[in-house]
């Protein structure tokens, strides 16, 4: 079978590295793109990252993906990292083991090299694990374009009341929830892979031992150390959570997880919201039901969004 091209969009971030690494070595898919997004870090480190990750996978790889720096801050707000969970560099305080990188990022910004890459492959998958700034942009700016993507895959939200930032939020969606609500409205073809999905999919420091390539191997043991420390200190267990790189499975595999139809608004302006995601299915309702206006308008148009449910 043919690997399917992807875009990744990623504020790289040990488990976006882990998507990156997985994404760039799985069989069923081939990387046209990695773009960054300020989120756990700065965009500069983010792309530092995957410059790193990407030159020290370039022993693997028959070809090396452009890499595109993309939004500095939220669309309507200043930036939120995640530091704690990701080191002061993003992955894991590891970066000053080894030399800066000599790969180079593309001199386009993330919004153009999506939108080209969109163009040149019509079809492709665009996976989401950041903040949903660039997304929002490129569709902003040439929505057409990017309805001829397949589809674009994003891990954000949560639901069951689970969150990890703020009092009701998931991360990324907690960082730019003016741009997830955007892209959740955008009427493009959306698979959510929502946090209360990722954190049934973990990673346990036995899994790395068997990594068949030293050079890869050890970066994958170092970035995640810190990550497993962290993880230890809030669930007290040794073990982290795969939130992105299950995004990057969903695609390379696509039975992986079920999904059910409907439409996902995100909070931006709530007190205590900040960010919450709000999920309805797709429902048949009752003539004269007393729903307000703007659920029976929302229910009215087609439900573009698959959330997964596990
Ligand atoms: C998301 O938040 C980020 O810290 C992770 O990289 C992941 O994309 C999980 O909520
Ligand atoms: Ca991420």
């Amino acid at each position: 079978m043919k690997p399917t091209p992807i875009i990744l969009d990623v504020d790289a971030g040990i488990d976006d590295t882990l998507a990156i690494v997985f994404s760039l070595l799985s069989p069923s898919l081939r990387v046209r793109a990695i773009t960054t997004v300020a989120g756990n870090v700065p965009v500069r480190e983010c792309t530092r990252n995957v410059l790193l990750t990407l030159q020290l996978l370039a022993h693997r790889l028959t070809s090396i993906p452009v890499v595109a720096e993309g939004a500095a801050r939220p669309l309507k707000r200043k930036l939120f990292t995640a530091r704690e969970v990701h080191g002061r560099d993003g992955i894991g305080n590891v970066s000053r083991l080894y030399d800066a990188p000599t790969l180079r990022a593309d001199s386009r910004i993330a919004v153009d090299v999506i939108l080209d890459t969109v163009r040149r492959h019509p079809g492709i998958s665009v996976v989401a694990t950041g903040p949903l700034t660039n997304i929002a942009a490129a569709i902003a700016a040439d929505r057409s374009t990017m309805r001829r993507a397949r589809e674009i895959v994003v891990m954000g939200g949560a639901f069951h009341g689970l969150h990890n930032t703020g009092p009701a939020a998931e991360f990324n969606f907690y960082v730019d929830p003016e741009a997830a609500d955007f892209v959740m409205r955008s009427g493009i073809s959306i698979k959510l892979i929502p946090l209360n999905v990722t954190e049934q999919c973990v990673l346990a420091p036995s899994d790395l031992r068997a990594t068949a390539d030293p050079v890869v191997g050890r970066y994958l043991r170092r970035i995640t150390k810190f990550y497993f420390e962290f993880h230890k200190r809030t669930t007290n267990v040794r073990k982290a959570y795969l939130h992105d790189p299950l995004a990057a499975g969903a695609v390379a595999f696509p039975s992986l997880l079920k999904y059910i139809d409907g439409y996902v608004r995100v909070e931006g302006t709530g007190r205590y919201s900040r960010g919450l995601s709000i999920f309805f299915p797709h429902l048949s309702v009752r003539k004269n039901a007393e729903l307000p206006e703007w659920v029976k308008r929302v229910l009215r148009e087609k439900p573009t969004v698959r959330i997964a449910t596990r």
